[in-house]
């Protein structure tokens, strides 16, 4: 099993009581709120906290940390002038949100100001406000707060028997007398071409980890308790037990593509994996990103620590009768039917079941099962 990120695995949770009677708070947003839990639970290690300038800064430029491991997405913490009303470098406060229930303190270190435009433009390889990472930024508050949290409370939510810790999968693996371990990243219920490219990857390992990403969707998005139960169907039919686990990951995606992707595989190292499947237009939205710029930024991080496995595009070939890509068929692309997402949405949308090859009968009808399958 490989080492965390950074090299060990970050506990910022306590459960000593700590006296926050007289601490200034910040009402934070859910986003944020799930950035808390990630970083103490280890899902963002070797982060302790929210970014500093020069961390951001370096981010930005080299794609790594001050101490030049490997980091492309800033995790940050904005907030405006009233929230920071009385609060100021070096004070202790305490950060809350109603909604998921969560209570951390933050050591603040610096606030400081930051240009927008420069983060997109790095983060994104974009301006344009119709991106909805790009978007996100736009709307952030003016400042930024850096520092370290301590994560007091939490709550129970819904999924939580579906989510596990890097901490829990770590000992799970173990149990499991896994050596390899291939992890998939996805947002979508599965398709055949999702089922392919997991199974041809566990060939050449010991196990399988499904990670979907289960947050704020938009609006037309598979729900998540659709995605869940979609694995859970595909599992039972397709899967051997002992070689699938599956298990959720709070976060909210970026559609950052590549910069995403290698986000994306940090945080499924330190669930304690030694392979990531990236395949086709990873994490992109839109044509914002070449299909296979993230198999490419790849190149500039040999010292990652967890492999990538790339795959090109799997489509079906009508000649072949098989599950193809461009490295291993000979045939013209008008015999291939691409398993598009839109498509398959389409059909689901007007109560049908996709065809056999583009999607298991077993997990269409799983989804058919929802009344509203799609995120209003
Ligand atoms: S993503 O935003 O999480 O990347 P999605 O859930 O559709 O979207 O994809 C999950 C993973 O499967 C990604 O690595 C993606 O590149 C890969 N993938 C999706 N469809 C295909 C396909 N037809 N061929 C190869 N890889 C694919």
């Amino acid at each position: 099993m490989p080492k965390p990120h950074g090299g060990k695995l970050i506990d910022r949770t306590t459960k000593k009581q700590i006296d926050t009677k007289n601490l200034q708070t910040i009402e934070i947003n859910t986003n944020q709120a799930e950035d808390i839990l990630n970083i103490a639970h280890g899902v963002f290690s070797p982060l302790e906290g929210f970014q500093n300038r020069d961390d951001l800064e370096n981010i930005i430029i080299h794609k790594r940390l001050t101490d030049d491991t490997p980091w492309t997405i800033p995790i940050l913490l904005d907030a405006d002038e009233k929230q920071l009303n009385n609060i100021k470098e070096d004070d202790t406060i305490l950060l809350t949100n109603k909604e998921i229930g969560v209570k951390a303190t933050l050591d603040i270190e610096e606030i400081y100001t930051y240009d927008k435009k420069t983060i997109a433009q790095a983060i994104y390889k974009t301006l344009d406000k119709n991106h909805p990472g790009v978007n996100n930024i736009y709307n952030m508050k003016p400042k930024l707060i850096g520092g370290k949290i301590t994560l007091l409370e939490t709550k129970p939510r819904k999924f939580d028997e579906y989510n596990l810790t890097p901490q829990e999968t770590r000992i799970l693996f173990k149990e499991k007398n896994w050596r390899e371990i291939v992890a998939f990243q996805t947002r979508n219920p599965p398709h055949i071409g999702h089922e392919y490219v997991q199974k041809t990857a566990l060939t050449f390992v010991d196990g399988l980890f499904i990670n979907p990403i289960i947050g704020k969707k938009k609006t037309g998005d598979f729900k998540d308790e659709v995605i869940l139960k979609a694995y859970e169907t595909l599992i039972k039919h397709y899967y051997l037990k002992n070689r699938a686990v599956m298990s959720i990951l709070r976060t909210s995606m970026k559609y950052a593509g590549p910069r995403e992707a290698i986000h994306h595989a940090i945080m499924r190292k330190n669930f304690g994996c030694t392979h990531f499947i990236v395949g086709r237009d990873h994490a992109g939205v839109g044509n914002y990103y070449g299909p296979y710029d993230a198999h490419e930024i790849f190149e500039e991080f040999p010292d990652i620590g967890i492999t990538p496995i790339f795959f090109r595009s799997f489509s079906r070939c009508t000649k072949c009768n098989a599950v193809v890509n461009d490295k291993i068929c000979p045939h013209d692309q008008k015999y291939h039917i691409n398993f598009s997402g839109k498509k398959i949405r389409e059909i689901l949308r007007n109560g049908e079941t996709p065809p056999e090859d583009m999607m298991r009968k077993e997990v269409a009808e799983t989804i058919l099962q929802f009344k509203e399958p799609f995120v209003k």
